[in-house]
């Protein structure tokens, strides 16, 4: 037998490479180890609505977050408060990217080279992944503009094993009668599972009632009727039946036999006792011929099912149907490309269970974060474009906590409000870069060294003076100047005994760094921003899979000043 080796693979044009997010939607190649694409933003309170938790366990909210997804995601994992919370503990990803169609909608544009669409995708799916439990999922909506390349990029991530199904939804409800070839008539939606402890839950509880329940009792609960008598076939007579051909009393006192169409005796379905037993379900109506009886089906006594992998527009809506949803919201305005909340129900109800974590980081108009409220989820969503934020997601999620939303979701279980989220922004970068040198940026400088520090050094930010983090044993102080001899003397002297430092400052006196080495071992003297880049750089050197830096003297490494640490 030969050997073979190698493993199937997509692959494209600098897939070794990064993505650095610019501000106006573009994206610019850097290597794996850049500082920019490597930091940690903070991730700034612009706003609450409703009722939140103290700012101490803003973590534990609902989180609406404005930035581009690789940033914020990337703070969720690396931030200490945010970690804890999330890390491993989102039941339900769903992505709804743009799906590069090379069009340019009204609030984004969705034309990327393809490989800048892959890179894009793939960097924050891994992020995701990291994100979700072991028994969660993650559902990546698309169409076949990148279909087959996601297919096979995110078996390469996931592991082809995880791949749980593609689910088509039928996204129109008629023809476009100008294609060339044909009218694209669905969308594919790619399921992952994190490991085979997803469970998908079956169709046919309340969130998902098939039409045909047409009928709603004195509670709400949807049915439909059958008539009792047995329709046709061998069983339906008396002579077949001979037990179930006996008289029931409809409402007026009179007695009904089971008669077929042309006269003859026919049989119920039901016999004596199981008639007495569910009279309940009973339903008489009065026709031409007399009273006939019913009985009830209840959409809740369905045999649960398994979800199907065609999804009609009929029961989860069309685009047609979105788009009406979110005009309705916003008084006339439409966004280009939102989904129904019936479809996000369906999926929220199959992936998730009441308080369970939902994400979304392409939020958009904001469907995923309102149906999630309403179905009791905590949720995440994340929205590069301020505007959008502003405009749809903001307002629509406010309605949603007033209970002043009586779309979309809230007609089929009412909504009547409640609950609460907070508006973060992803904070401007810590670095400014001139001349090939890297610098903190003014914000930083003006108060916010001591935060931006620990969260690149993964310390949990703890204000306690002298101190600003701590990290098991270890404390971090964070200097914006020179660090002296005397500084280093006076952190000491703070330190609890068997406590370590790290100690950071914009300038170092080397004399500072033997002096703290000599008076407790294991801590360490550092200069930033250079350190922070430096250690960027090498832990990319050392995550297994990361390329070899093409290009280690040119942009990756752009910190000319590095001083020793
Ligand atoms: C197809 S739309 C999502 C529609 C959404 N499912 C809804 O129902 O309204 C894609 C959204 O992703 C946003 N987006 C694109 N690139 C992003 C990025 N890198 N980070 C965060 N959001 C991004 C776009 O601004 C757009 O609002």
């Amino acid at each position: 037998m030969p050997d073979f080796e190698g493993r199937l693979e997509l692959t494209w044009t600098n897939k070794h490479l990064r993505l650095l997010a610019q501000d106006d939607g573009r994206y610019e190649w850097v290597t794996p180890p850049d500082y920019r694409v490597a930091e940690v933003r903070l991730l700034r309170d612009v706003g609450k609505v409703g009722a939140v938790a103290p700012d101490a366990d803003r973590a534990r909210d609902n989180l609406l977050i404005q930035g581009d997804a690789l940033s914020a995601l990337t703070s969720l994992i690396e931030l200490p408060e945010f970690a804890e919370q999330l890390v491993g503990r989102v039941k339900l990803a769903y992505l709804d990217p743009p799906f590069n169609t090379q069009q340019s909608f009204m609030h984004y544009d969705d034309a990327l080279e393809h490989s800048v669409w892959l890179t894009m995708m793939r960097d924050r799916l891994a992020q995701v992944k990291t994100l979700v439990a072991p028994d969660g999922s993650v559902w990546v909506h698309c169409d076949d503009s990148e279909q087959a390349y996601l297919k096979v990029m995110m078996d390469e991530m996931f592991g082809r094993e995880n791949f749980v199904a593609s689910v088509i939804w039928e996204k129109t409800d008629s023809p476009r009668m100008d294609a060339d070839y044909f009218s694209g008539r669905h969308d594919t939606i790619l399921v992952y599972r994190k490991s085979a402890a997803l469970r998908i839950r079956r169709l046919g509880d309340s969130n998902d009632v098939p039409r045909h329940y047409s009928r709603t009792d004195e509670h709400g609960r949807r049915y439909y009727t059958k008539p009792l008598r047995a329709m046709g076939g061998q069983g339906s007579t008396r002579k077949a039946r001979p037990t179930l051909y006996y008289p029931l009393v409809a409402p007026d006192g009179t007695e009904v036999y089971p008669k077929l169409q042309d006269g003859q005796d026919g049989a119920w379905r039901w016999n004596p006792q199981k008639c007495e037993r569910d009279k309940d379900l009973i339903e008489w109506i009065r026709g031409r011929g007399g009273w006939v009886p019913y009985f009830r089906i209840y959409a809740s006594a369905l045999t649960l099912r398994p979800p199907e992998t065609i999804w009609f527009h009929t029961e989860v809506g069309s685009t047609r149907t979105s788009a009406r949803e979110v005009k309705a919201l916003t008084g006339g305005t439409s966004f280009a490309t939102p989904k129904p909340e019936a479809l996000i129900a369906r999926i929220v109800a199959l992936a998730s269970d009441e308080d369970d974590v939902v994400l979304d980081c392409f939020l958009g108009s904001g469907t995923t974060a309102a149906v999630a409220h309403k179905m009791g989820r905590r949720w995440i969503g994340i929205e590069r474009s301020a505007e959008t934020l502003d405009t749809f997601a903001v307002p629509r999620l406010t309605k949603v906590v007033e209970g002043k939303d009586p779309g979309g979701v809230s007609g089929v279980a009412p909504w009547l409000g409640g609950g609460g989220f907070r508006v973060l922004e992803v904070a401007p970068s810590m670095f400014a870069a001139e001349g090939g040198e890297v610098f903190l940026s003014e914000w930083v400088t003006n108060g916010k060294l001591a935060e931006v520090t620990a969260a690149q050094l993964h310390y949990e930010y703890e204000h306690t003076p002298p101190f600003c983090g701590r990290r098991g044993r270890s404390r971090l102080a964070a200097i914006d100047g020179l660090v002296t001899e005397d500084v280093a003397r006076l952190l000491v002297n703070a330190l609890a005994e068997d406590d370590r430092l790290v100690l950071c400052g914009t300038s170092v006196d080397p004399a500072a760094r033997d002096l703290l080495r000599a008076q407790r071992p294991g801590s360490t003297v550092r200069k930033v921003p250079q350190a922070i880049v430096r250690s960027y750089r090498e832990s990319a050197r050392r995550r297994p899979g990361t390329a070899p830096d093409p290009n280690a003297n040119g942009r990756s490494e752009p910190v000319a000043a590095a001083a020793p640490s």
